[in-house]
């Protein structure tokens, strides 16, 4: 079945050829057609172009006029398996307590995790199935979702099965990355190479024999797991297949970057506080740096350099980070208008990021992140905006028409 979309006023992120990622001065540079058709066979993009060059006919024609189109927004980054929240440290923090304070009083991940292992698999699975709905209609058109609030073999498993069963009844891509080094439970507080061989020798080995992930990662940061804890877990990971995406440098440097190279990451993530050496580090690599705005303005903690970042040459991707603790929002427009009103990227690198780059960071630049031949249909229709500068500009709005999947409204 054919679908052609005319009249569109302008076709963004229109990539000829498959590029995977950019980099540098190249993300400025945002590749558009206005006044332009898409033409959809099923599930798969198969032409795009000028109106002067429509197609005569389809199975189903869609007038736009007035609005826009842009590949689905891609985030590599969220925790949205999770169970109840964490309002009450929203308030404690409200009045003044730290998020590091409120962690070492046992609240934190491990107050997530308690609640997570409290929580039927069935429960868990209506809870993410409606925060993954709803991003949905915000837009995101394929998604990486972390465990790492289960923290003991069982909880583990029952949030990357409900990762699993997720993939099975929606139809976007999504990734899973195992994150049983997200924080110590209290048992192995004074036994931490205790809790680093249950992952090993028993997280690992389970998750490998379903096959319930495909990428692995760790909270390297003082207090949590330090660079030889990471460098051990990630060398664990490469022995069952599975590709690092590791959090660093959220709140201090301690080497997560370089240790994450080493491991050949696919991504190294938040990145708030960089340091020279950081960035020369990601040089000439295949590691994406990738930036989470929302937890930065969730937290009031500094936000990821982009600029240094991209003068380096390197590229970088955008993601939401949504989880209980730090972000409790999936929000990837809000994401793009934080990342050009606090990052100073332009309307133009924010879309590259949070598209064609989120791609790359999952591992699924074969498959969305741009209006490419062969392509996904996934795709977001605007309202009709003056140009596509108003998604970050209008912050807070939400300028979205419908969410395509696959071809088809959602
Ligand atoms: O990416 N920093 C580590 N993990 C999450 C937050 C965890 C939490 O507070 O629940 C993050 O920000
Ligand atoms: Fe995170």
């Amino acid at each position: 079945m054919t679908t052609l979309l005319i009249n569109i006023k302008e076709l963004i992120q229109v990539r000829e050829n498959n590029i995977k990622k950019v980099s540098g001065a190249d993300m400025k540079v945002l590749p558009t057609i206005k006044n332009a058709f898409l033409l959809l066979e099923d599930d798969t993009i198969i032409d795009y172009g000028s109106m002067e060059n429509v197609p005569s006919s389809a199975d189903t024609t869609i007038d736009c006029t007035g609005k826009m189109i842009l590949p689905t927004w891609c985030d590599s980054h969220t925790h949205i398996v999770y169970a109840g929240n964490r309002e009450q440290e929203f308030v404690d923090r409200i009045n003044g307590l730290t998020y590091e304070e409120i962690a070492n009083k046992g609240g934190g991940i491990l107050n997530s995790a308690k609640k997570l292992q409290e929580t039927s698999e069935d429960d868990l699975y209506e809870q993410s199935s409606k925060r993954l709905e709803e991003v949905m209609q915000l837009g995101t058109g394929a998604v990486e979702i972390k465990s790492g609030y289960g923290l003991t073999v069982e909880a583990e498993l029952k949030m990357l099965r409900v990762i699993k069963k997720l993939r099975e009844n929606y139809k976007l891509p999504i990734k899973a990355t195992f994150l049983g080094a997200h924080a110590f439970p209290t048992e192995y507080k004074n036994n931490k190479e205790g809790y680093i061989d249950l992952i090993i020798n028993a997280m690992l080995p389970k998750i490998a024999k379903e096959n319930l992930a495909e990428f692995i990662d760790a909270f390297c940061e003082t207090g949590y797991f330090s660079v030889e804890d990471t460098d051990k877990i990630l060398e664990a990971g490469k022995k069952y297949g599975l590709t690092p995406k590791v959090h660093v440098n959220q709140f201090t440097t301690i080497g997560g970057v370089q240790v994450s190279i080493k491991h050949d990451a696919l991504s190294v993530d938040h990145l708030e506080v960089m340091n020279a050496e950081d960035i020369e580090a990601l040089k000439g690599t295949k590691t994406m740096p990738v930036a989470l705005p929302s937890c930065s303005y969730f937290l009031s903690i500094p936000y990821t350099p982009a600029r240094e970042i991209m003068n380096a040459g390197l590229p970088l991707a955008l993601a939401t980070d949504f989880n209980p603790g730090s972000t409790p929002s999936g929000n990837m427009n809000f994401v793009v208008a934080t990342a050009c009103i606090k990052m100073k990227m332009t309307p133009e690198e924010a879309i590259n990021a949070a598209t064609i780059n989120g791609a790359y960071a999952m591992n699924l630049s074969e498959e969305v992140g741009s209006i490419t031949k062969g392509k996904k249909a996934n795709f977001i229709l605007t309202k009709e905006i003056l140009s596509y500068g108003a998604i970050p500009y209008n912050f807070g709005s939400v300028l979205i028409d419908s969410v395509f999947i696959n071809g088809k409204a959602i």
